[in-house]
């Protein structure tokens, strides 16, 4: 294995312009760590939050972006029964994704799928995880309810349609564009909504409410989702693009049992994301070998091109994943 790799570094909190090519060591494995050669590497908007600032790695993560990757497993641990040198995985990584090579926790591989390349493998850990554990086990999910999702054509929303769609549930899902919406209609949604020209409110009002939404806009969705939700109804908030600070009616809360709660993947423990990660791969990778499910790809950068790759998320143009390719 090399010594030396070359990475995307953040050299200070800003644009995607401080996304810079540098060098660094090749990370060793730790106790239940693996090392992954990284042939992709997929990009988030936490990825774009960190580099402007508002998003520090928890102690102990590298500093290099990069939240999911796929690619050979190089180099194991003392512990590690799975995966092997000469695997090809896919992964959730505390950090470091954008580099030729990174070392994350053995329980936080999974296979790639039956199916699916690198490619589309690199782009299923981190929303997977996500809509996984905040859908099907915070917001508990159950077949036959009314599932709204915000953001529907985002990394996010692409995959929380697909699978509240393939577990029965009536999926709702809100998009800035036609086109957006249309994309979240061939994805499962029964009806998407044009936020610009509709009131998200209204429909699910008509609808009966919504027993679910999965919520990353915040700001004055807040007090909308409350209204939009039917009785005992859950909200699960995942990050706030507008802002987390809003004046809410807490009585509506109490008078219709409502349940407001959220969570960041990122912070929890290695244990509670190895949970997920066997969740995951008893329920959910059958779907994604099957192909029933699948990765909705967006586009490709080189590795040396991080900072177009956020140009692109930030210009909200894309639908689904972006991701980066390192070899
Ligand atoms: N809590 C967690 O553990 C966790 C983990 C991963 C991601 N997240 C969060 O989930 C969200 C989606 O992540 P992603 O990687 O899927 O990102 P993404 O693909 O860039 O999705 C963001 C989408 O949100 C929509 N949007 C609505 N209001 C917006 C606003 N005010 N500003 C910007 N976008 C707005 C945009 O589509 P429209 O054109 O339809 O507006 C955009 O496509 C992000 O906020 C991210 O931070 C949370």
């Amino acid at each position: 294995m090399a010594e030396q790799m070359r990475a995307i570094e953040i050299t200070e909190a800003g644009g995607p312009e401080v996304l810079q090519l540098c060098t660094r060591p090749v990370p060793q494995p730790g106790h239940g760590q693996v090392v992954i050669r990284v042939a992709y590497a997929g990009v988030n908007r936490p990825d774009a939050l960190q580099r402007a600032g508002s998003y520090a790695p928890p102690p102990g993560a590298s500093d290099l972006p990069g939240l999911e990757a796929s690619g050979e497993v190089v180099a194991v641990g003392e512990g590690v029964s799975w995966p092997l040198v000469g695997d090809a995985v896919c992964a959730l990584l505390p950090g470091g994704g954008y580099a030729e090579y990174v070392a994350t926790p053995a329980a936080h591989c999974l296979p790639v799928p039956n199916g699916l390349g690198l490619k589309e493998a690199a782009c299923l850990p981190e929303t997977y995880f996500t809509v996984w554990t905040n859908v099907f086990e915070r917001g508990g999910l159950q077949a036959g309810e009314r599932f709204l999702v915000h953001g529907g054509s985002s990394g996010i929303g692409t995959t929380a349609i697909q699978l509240a769609h393939q577990f029965g549930a009536r999926v709702f899902a809100t998009a800035g564009t036609a086109e957006k919406c249309a994309a979240c209609v061939d994805l499962g949604a029964e009806r998407a909504i044009d936020y610009k020209q509709e009131d998200f409110v209204e429909v699910l009002r008509a609808e009966g409410g919504a027993n679910l939404i999965l919520d990353m806009v915040g700001g004055d969705y807040l007090p909308r989702n409350v209204r939009a939700l039917d009785d005992d109804g859950r909200l699960v908030q995942i990050a706030f693009l507008q802002g987390p600070k809003v004046a809410l009616n807490f009585a509506q809360v109490m008078m219709r049992r409502l349940t407001i709660t959220g969570s960041t993947l990122r912070p929890q423990s290695d244990l509670a994301k190895a949970r997920i990660a066997d969740a995951l791969r008893q329920k959910v990778w059958p779907l994604l070998a099957s192909g029933v499910i699948a990765p909705v790809m967006d586009s490709e950068y080189p590795l040396e091109d991080a900072a177009g790759a956020h140009t692109r998320m930030e210009s909200s143009g894309h639908i689904g994943k972006i991701v980066l390719k390192i070899e």
